[in-house]
């Protein structure tokens, strides 16, 4: 399979980074999960009691982090000043804070400038909520996944139980749509289905599904 770019956007929860990281195994290709670089500075910003409405103290702490995204077998780890937080940036509190973090547009800037040079080679799959309109335009397959907020919700609580993280459904049906909400409504690159993206409703699919179809969409575009 030649190396393009794949471009995979969706609110909260919809499952991007669950079936991008697969597909890019079955493909060989490098996955990039976007929403854990916000993720690991909004960490880092709570960590050290950094106000996160306050562009330029973030983007200060930004310039001082080491940032590295580390790629085993199964998927991506994130590195923060040489610790692995992978987990630690998944945690409700983290969750709850990074789209207030997202919202600046200096911080994006930087952000998207890392996430560009990881597709140069392409052969990359990346997943966020800007990278068909904004980071990746040119990608030569943009998916936008939906699933209702009730299915997103039922997910994601499942998995917070898995991990161990308290949960409770409702609460987190609220969270994800205050989410969605922020970041569909922020001025710089807001979360928006890039007009020439295939759109995907998997609330009926299982994660395998979800995969196949995908893969289906992918080849069919080449
Ligand atoms: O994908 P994930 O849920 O981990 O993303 C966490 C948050 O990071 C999103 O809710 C959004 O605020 C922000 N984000 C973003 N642009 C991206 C990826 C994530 O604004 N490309």
């Amino acid at each position: 399979m030649n190396n393009i770019s794949i471009a995979i956007d969706g609110p909260a929860a919809s499952g991007k980074s669950t079936v991008a990281k697969v597909i890019a195994k079955r493909l060989g290709y490098l996955y990039i999960d976007t929403g854990a670089m916000y993720r690991a500075l909004t960490y880092k910003a709570l960590e050290n009691n950094v106000d996160v409405e306050n562009e330029s103290a973030l983007m200060h702490l930004l310039e001082e982090t080491d940032m590295q995204l580390k790629h085993g077998e199964d998927g991506q780890l994130m590195f923060v000043d040489g610790e692995d937080v992978s987990e630690a940036i998944r945690s409700p509190k983290v969750t709850n804070s990074v789209s207030h973090v997202a919202k600046h547009g200096l911080i994006r800037e930087d952000m998207v400038k890392r996430q560009r040079e990881f597709s140069l080679n392409g052969g990359v799959i990346m997943d966020g909520r800007d990278i068909g309109t904004h980071v990746l335009p040119h990608a030569e397959v943009k998916i936008f996944m939906l699933a209702s907020v009730e299915e997103r919700a039922q997910r994601r609580h499942l998995e917070n139980m898995q991990k161990g993280f308290p949960s409770d459904f409702e609460k987190l049906k609220e969270e994800i749509a205050l989410r969605d909400k922020i970041d569909s409504e922020r001025e710089v690159a807001p979360l928006k289905k890039a007009d020439d993206a295939i759109e995907f409703d998997t609330t009926l699919y299982s994660k395998e599904e979800v995969v196949e179809k995908m893969l289906d969409i992918i080849q069919s575009t080449m």
